[in-house]
């Protein structure tokens, strides 16, 4: 599907939701999703930007139940960057105050689910200790679930990952002749984790953002213009959609 198909394909709720049309052989088994947008979604509102972010939790939570309904393994959402602390104080403190109570008011529901949380990124001074109080709750509480994995990148940045897993293999002893890219991924934050098939991007920019830059080397890419607020499991079965008509090649040749 052309981008401008895709943009006129939007869903505004009540809709009747439809996967029949979706390759359960060829579902995603990894998604990634940059939740982008949400200042812009509350500015057009003339709301202040951290209710942008508090719209958000809903968006999320759809689109979780769309990832269990298509059965995908793995979910990983960016939802801190370690270059948003750029930002003003007053919204980075919502932030971290935010992430501490959607984990209080959803860690039940998702463990029903059978949702593995887990967390990428650094657990820097910066990280409030009540919010890594609340991870590590959240982690301990839904370690034996393996329906999905959803994987929050919270202060978490591309290079600062490939950084950290080069310092741990300096560590590690190995010599310059046993660095492949087998040791580097054995590095990396989660090594059991696999790389993204698709990675959604919400609100129109076509960029990364400093997002699994090494584990994306061959994801497939879908840019939507909605904003994260807005995004429904319905948008996510539109990118699985387009994900299908896709051809991945990995650098070979077609089949
Ligand atoms: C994404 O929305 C959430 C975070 C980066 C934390 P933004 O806050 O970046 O919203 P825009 O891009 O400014 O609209
Ligand atoms: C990417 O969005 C980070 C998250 C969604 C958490 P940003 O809004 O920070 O990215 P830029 O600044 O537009 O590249
Ligand atoms: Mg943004």
């Amino acid at each position: 599907m052309f981008l401008s198909q895709w943009a006129s394909t939007q869903f505004a709720p009540p809709y009747a939701l439809q996967v029949d049309d979706i390759d359960p052989r060829g579902v995603p088994a990894h998604i990634g999703v940059v939740m982008d947008g949400n200042g812009r979604w509350a500015q057009k509102r003339g709301l202040a930007r951290t209710d942008g972010h508090a719209a958000g939790e809903e968006a999320l939570f759809d689109t979780v139940e769309g990832a269990l309904e298509l059965g995908v393994k793995w979910l990983t959402v960016y939802a801190f960057s370690t270059e948003n602390w750029k930002r003003p104080p007053d919204e980075v403190r919502y932030l971290m105050r935010f992430n501490e109570g959607m984990l209080l008011r959803r860690r039940d529901e998702l463990n029903e689910r059978g949702v593995r949380i887990r967390f990428l990124g650094r657990r820097d001074w910066r990280v409030p200790r009540r919010l890594i109080r609340r991870m590590d709750e959240a982690l301990e509480l839904t370690a034996k679930n393996r329906t999905m994995t959803l994987t929050i990148a919270f202060n978490y940045g591309g290079r600062a990952e490939i950084v950290d897993a080069v310092k741990s293999l300096v560590e590690s002893g190995v010599s310059a002749r046993q660095v492949d890219e087998k040791a580097i991924r054995a590095h990396m934050y989660h090594a059991d984790m696999p790389d993204p098939d698709l990675v959604v991007r919400t609100s129109g920019e076509y960029r990364i953002s400093n997002f699994l830059l090494w584990e994306l080397a061959y994801s497939e890419l879908v840019f939507t213009p909605v904003l994260w607020p807005d995004f429904r499991r319905e948008h996510l079965f539109d990118a699985v959609r387009e994900f299908q008509h896709r051809d991945r090649r990995f650098g070979g040749l077609e089949a």
